[in-house]
C-alpha cells in the first residue's frame, strides 16, 4: 500500500516552509485549519499546523487520519529542556510520549490514560529511528549548512540528537518550580512541549504509526520566553525544513 506521510508542525511559520517543499499541491480547509496536499520527494504528504495544546492538536490530527487517510504520522515542533545537558539548538527524538498534566487519581494512578490501562504511548520504531538517522546526517554535514552563520553564532548552536520520553501538557513551561515537579514525578522526560502526547493517543487509537521530533528552543525555565521568537525564525524553521525534507527522502 502507498503511503501518505501526514505531517504536523506546532508553530505556523516553521510548517510553511514545510508546506513550501510540496509540489502538485491541492488546499483544504476543515475546521479553521489548512491542509496541504501534495508530494515530496515523489511521496504522498498532508501537512498542517497542529495549533497549540493538546486539545487543538487532537483535532488536527484526528482530521489528518479521519479526513485525508494517512498512513503514518510526523510531528515536529520546539520543546522546552527538562534533563541535564539538553542545550538550545539540540533534537529529541521521542520515544515515548506521556501527558504530565493528566491527573484522574484516585480512579486510576497519576498519569494512566483512561481506560487505556498506560502512562506511555510509545513511538513507531521504524519511524523513530528514521527520522534519527536523517537528523544525524543533517548534523554530519554541520548546522551551519542548515541554518547559516549567523544563527550558529547567535545561539551558540552545537546540536546533538537524542531519543527518548517527551511530556506533553497545556502550559508553557517557564518556572524552575514547574520544571522541578515535573522532573521528580516524571525523571527519565527529556524534554516538555504541549501536543506530543495527544497526537500520540490519536496515533495509538487508531492504529497509525508516529514519531515526535522536538527542537529544543528553551530550558523550560525563568529563560524560557526570552528568544523564543528569534529562535523560531532563525532555526527552527530551518531545522523542520531540513529534517523533513531529509526524513521523507529516506522514505
Ligand atoms: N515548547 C517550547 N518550549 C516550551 C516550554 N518551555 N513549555 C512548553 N512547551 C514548549
Amino acid at each position: 500500500m502507498d503511503r501518505t506521510i501526514g505531517i504536523l508542525g506546532a508553530m505556523a511559520q516553521e510548517i510553511d516552509e514545510v508546506k513550501a517543499l510540496l509540489v502538485n499541491k491541492t488546499v483544504v480547509s476543515i475546521a479553521n485549519r489548512e491542509f496541504v496536499v501534495g508530494k515530496l520527494d515523489g511521496v504522498s504528504c498532508v501537512v498542517a499546523f497542529s495549533k497549540w495544546g493538546k486539545v487543538a492538536a487532537t483535532i488536527t490530527a484526528t482530521l489528518l487520519v479521519q479526513e485525508f487517510g494517512v498512513t503514518d504520522l510526523i510531528f515536529i515542533g520546539t520543546a522546552g529542556a527538562l534533563a541535564k545537558g539538553l542545550k538550545v539548538g539540540d533534537i529529541v527524538v521521542s520515544k515515548r510520549l506521556v501527558q504530565h498534566d493528566l491527573d484522574a487519581r484516585p480512579m486510576i494512578s497519576r498519569f494512566e490514560l483512561p481506560l487505556l490501562n498506560r502512562v506511555y504511548v510509545d513511538s513507531d520504531s521504524e519511524l523513530t529511528e528514521l527520522a534519527g538517522k536523517a537528523i544525524q546526517n543533517l548534523l554530519d554535514r554541520g548546522v551551519k549548512e542548515m541554518v547559516g552563520e549567523k544563527a550558529v553564532s547567535d545561539f551558540n548552536l552545537a546540536p546533538k540528537l537524542y531519543f527518548g520520553d517527551i511530556a506533553s501538557g497545556d502550559q508553557f513551561i517557564n518556572s524552575d518550580e514547574k520544571r522541578q515537579e515535573i522532573l521528580e514525578l516524571l525523571p527519565d522526560i527529556q524534554c516538555v512541549e504541549m501536543e506530543g502526547a495527544a497526537v500520540a493517543q490519536v496515533c495509538l487509537e487508531f492504529g497509525v504509526p508516529f514519531t515526535v521530533i522536538r527542537i529544543i528552543s528553551d530550558t523550560a525555565d525563568h529563560n524560557a520566553r526570552i528568544d523564543f521568537n528569534a529562535f523560531i525564525v532563525e532555526v527552527a524553521n530551518a531545522y523542520s525544513r531540513s529534517i523533513i525534507s531529509e526524513l521523507i527522502h529516506s522514505l
